[in-house]
């Protein structure tokens, strides 16, 4: 293979078998598009590629299982194609997952939780105040609470403990709430604390803020340009659509054109903010106007819907039924989001600029959760407790011991191990998109279910969301090269 894929550019670094039968993965998507191929293996770490006639009449000589070398010889003399070139193809097609060593088997089976754990993240309720009043809010209670002192220095070492007892490498600090920037000063103890226990170890510590972008004080600027700090801002919709439940409590003003001001203050302080995109009943018709908007200003955004889609999980009847005009309101906007962001005039970054609930296209979700839940996302609430999920947060939590991992566990005492299929209805183990979905948020699936790894409510918006993304990914990455050759 001459030349590469921008998302493959690495070289090749692979030891080729000549002997060794391989198969054509039955799990990939491979469709035609433009003048080639588009390719996607969800059970294989990679974005799609897009593949040349050649590469995919290779591709096809392997469907029932080939020898490499006799597929080598054979294409040589039949379509007259360099050694190299062929050589090349097929260690590329096994390098990415196309070609495997053995028949992909028809169901994945869970290996939960069997990779070792090197990264933490802490979400810190460190107050539960808020000057927005955004109805859906999972943060049911805003009276003021703020993580005391007490709480903040058994944080701290808890965090280094946890580092040490498991030599984790990463630490990520989420300062959230409740809305964090109405007390920066908090949040800069909390951080220097956190940071003063870590001093010795070899980690890299990050610190991200989860704020509604409207309090931008140069205090906070100046707490954002300490290294490895970033800022996350919610927004809900485009424009008039953010303002409807994106409110200022008291006044009830929207929060549009002030969140608007402060992510250019932020820009303008070469602070660039990653927009957590959350939309619901109400919001959803702007996607396609708030998407176009977020990636011309170059920045990049996760979407996630609200997923109690009456705005509260006490009053709604949590039924199945409830989703399906949900899920058909989702696949409308989406689609035409998607049909506008495929104009080649939208800047896109194909491994970064969008990410869509918890569903994970480059990497497969093995662990058969979507989040760390369980696992290493420590929720920790303003009075110490640790939460499952910050979903939960209102619920209380369970007493934070030291070794923070083992708390997390003993919040969600629940094994994707023990994934159970719905009654009458089709096993997430059997769906081609597993890797990417595994069933959803857990917390969602408890609540609606009853049973956390199981199909998720959104199951009808995934099936049509995740291959109908990996062909935009296509379209975008045809505007931005050409097919392989
Ligand atoms: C609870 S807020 C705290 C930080 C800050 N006040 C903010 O609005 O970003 C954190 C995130 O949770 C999201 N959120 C709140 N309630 C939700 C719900 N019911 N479903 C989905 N996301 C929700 C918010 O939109 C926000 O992006
Ligand atoms: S701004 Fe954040 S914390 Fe405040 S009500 Fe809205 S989602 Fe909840
Ligand atoms: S929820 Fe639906 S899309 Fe997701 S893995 Fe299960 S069956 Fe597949």
């Amino acid at each position: 293979m001459e030349s590469s894929n921008i998302l493959h550019d690495q070289p090749l670094e692979f030891e080729f078998n000549f002997s060794s039968r391989l198969y054509r993965a039955s799990t990939i998507m491979d469709e035609r598009m433009g003048d080639g191929w588009l390719l996607y293996a969800p059970d294989f770490k990679g974005l799609p590629i897009l593949l040349d006639d050649f590469s995919h009449d290779i591709l096809n000589r392997f469907n029932h299982g080939a020898v490499a070398g006799e597929v080598l010889s054979a294409s040589v003399s039949e379509a007259a194609s360099s050694f190299d070139r062929t050589l090349d193809t097929i260690s590329f097609l096994e390098e990415h997952g196309f070609l495997r060593n053995q028949p992909t088997k028809s169901s994945y089976a869970d290996s939960a939780y069997t990779s070792p754990i090197s990264s933490m993240s802490i979400w810190l309720h460190i107050n539960s105040d808020c000057n927005l009043a955004c109805p859906y809010c999972f943060v049911e209670s805003k009276q003021h609470q703020v993580m005391g002192d007490e709480v903040q220095n058994r944080v701290a070492k808890a965090i280094a403990h946890t580092v040490r007892e498991h030599s984790l490498t990463e630490v990520n600090l989420k300062l959230a709430g409740g809305e964090p920037t109405m007390d920066v000063a908090l949040m800069e103890c909390i951080r220097d604390k956190v940071g003063a226990e870590l001093k010795n170890l070899d980690i890299r510590f990050m610190t991200s803020v989860l704020s509604n972008g409207t309090l931008v004080s140069d205090r906070l600027l100046d707490f954002l340009k300490h290294p490895m700090t970033s800022i996350g801002i919610s927004v809900d919709g485009f424009r008039e659509a953010h303002d409807i439940h994106r409110k200022f409590r008291g006044s009830g003003h929207g929060s549009w054109s002030i969140i608007e001001k402060n992510i250019q203050k932020l820009l303008e302080n070469q602070i660039r903010p990653h927009i957590m995109t959350t939309t619901g009943k109400e919001t959803l018709h702007t996607l396609p106007e708030l998407l176009e908007w977020i990636f011309e200003l170059g920045l990049s955004t996760r979407v996630s819907v609200v997923r109690n889609p009456n705005c509260s999980w006490d009053y709604t009847p949590l039924e199945k039924a409830t989703y399906t005009a949900y899920c058909d309101q989702l696949e409308e906007c989406f689609e035409r989001a998607l049909s506008r962001l495929e104009n080649s005039s939208v800047p896109f970054d194909l491994a970064n600029s969008l990410a869509v609930c918890e569903l994970s296209f480059e990497y497969p979700a093995f662990s058969g959760v979507t989040c760390g839940i369980g696992r290493n996302h420590v929720v920790i609430t303003t009075a110490g407790d640790v939460a499952s999920c910050p979903m939960t947060v209102h619920e209380g939590g369970l007493p934070m011991i030291d070794n923070l991992l083992s708390s997390c566990k003993a919040a969600f005492p629940y094994s994707p191990m023990d994934r159970a299929s719905l009654k009458g209805e089709e096993d997430c183990l059997e769906c081609q998109w597993y890797p990417v979905c595994v069933g959803g948020c857990p917390v969602t699936n408890l609540r609606v279910n009853k049973i956390p790894f199981s199909k998720s409510p959104f199951c009808q918006f995934y099936k049509y969301f995740i291959p109908r993304y990996i062909r935009f990914l296509g379209k975008k990455l045809l505007q931005q090269q050409p097919v392989l050759s």
